[in-house]
């Protein structure tokens, strides 16, 4: 009896250990996160001029699909809770019209390419969250096109909550498997790219395939899921499934999001709905490059 007593005492003390080291360990990364998020940084402004002429702004109307603004951001900018779950948390991609709650009157083309290129406000307080170590390879006429759009899309009044970085969120920031602070993902003395590759083939695969990077991994040979509750990445090189479809199945799972096997993929784990936008000039490229990485 004496012995059973001391051994739960003992089970019951093991216990109570492990749980305040878990406390404290959640205490200082928690601790740790929340001064990255608040940090102050201080990039020198850029600004490059903006012509809304036709061509521009249809070239920006497509780059705002294809790289996935209107996804998250919405298909008018206005804005969206884009994920809300108890433990990851609430994170708000902010309305990008001018608009009660979206961009105020002068925030200027620098302030546009301060979020692109470096992953900061004007102020200097990081964006959580925002694809900016994708968008900051976007080539200068580009970043142009792309800003000349969202400049003139209509004002859409939409006030949002403010982000709530949940305990699953800083966890695996701290562990570097969630992008929250792209700010520090960034090479922010890298130059501005001054065109990028639109003709049919491997460099405008390359230059394509940024966005293809987040979920499939910088190699593209795919990994681990990007957030609890989805499927892995697939490898998308020659080595991986997708190695050994034709052309046109690739087309067809990119516009449908149905493989040549039949699996139907959710737009919410592979965004199919946005490589569905991409031209064929574009789709091929994207095969060509990934065909040619071993
Ligand atoms: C994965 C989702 C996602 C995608 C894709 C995305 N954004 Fe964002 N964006 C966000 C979130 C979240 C914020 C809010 C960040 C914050 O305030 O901490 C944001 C903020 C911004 C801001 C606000 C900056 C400021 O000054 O407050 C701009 C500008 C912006 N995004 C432009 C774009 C453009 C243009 C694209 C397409 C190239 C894009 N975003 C793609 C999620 C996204
Ligand atoms: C938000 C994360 C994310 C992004 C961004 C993304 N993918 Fe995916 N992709 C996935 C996931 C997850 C799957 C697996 C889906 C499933 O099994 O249902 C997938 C599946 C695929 C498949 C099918 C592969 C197979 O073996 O079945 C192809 C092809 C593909 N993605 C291409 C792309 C391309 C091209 C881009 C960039 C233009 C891209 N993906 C961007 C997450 C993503």
């Amino acid at each position: 009896m004496n012995l059973l007593y001391t051994l739960g005492k003992w089970i019951g003390g093991i216990f109570l250990t492990l749980i305040a080291l878990l406390l404290v360990g959640y205490f200082l990364i928690s601790h740790n996160i929340n001064q990255r998020i608040q940090k102050h940084y201080a990039f020198s402004a850029e600004t490059l001029p903006i012509p809304h002429d036709k061509a521009m702004l249809e070239r920006g109307g497509h780059l705002a699909t294809i790289k996935g603004c209107t996804d998250c951001h919405g298909k008018n900018l206005a804005g969206k809770i884009f994920l809300n779950d108890g433990a990851v948390g609430r994170l708000v991609a902010s309305n990008l019209t001018r608009g009660k709650g979206g961009r105020p009157a002068d925030y200027s083309t620098s302030d546009w390419l301060m979020a692109l290129r470096h992953g900061v406000d004007r102020t200097g307080r990081p964006l959580l969250f925002m694809p900016s170590h994708e968008s900051t390879v976007l080539a200068e006429p580009d970043l142009q096109a792309l800003i000349a759009y969202c400049q003139q899309v209509p004002s859409v009044d939409n006030e949002l909550p403010d982000h709530d970085v949940g305990p699953v969120a800083k966890i695996m920031t701290y562990l570097g498997k969630m992008p929250l602070l792209p700010v520090e993902m960034i090479n922010h003395q890298k130059p501005m790219v001054a065109r990028a590759d639109t003709s049919l083939g491997i460099g405008q695969g390359k230059y394509l395939s940024i966005t293809c990077t987040g979920c499939h991994k910088p190699d593209l040979k795919g990994g681990d899921p990007v957030a609890p509750g989805f499927p892995p990445s697939p490898n998308l090189t020659s080595t991986g499934a997708t190695g050994r479809w034709t052309l046109a199945q690739f087309v067809n799972t990119l516009r449908t999001g149905k493989t040549p096997g039949g699996h139907q993929i959710n737009n919410e784990h592979m965004p199919w709905k946005m490589t569905a936008a991409y031209s064929d000039n574009e789709l091929a490229s994207l095969y060509q490059y990934f065909r040619s990485l071993k």
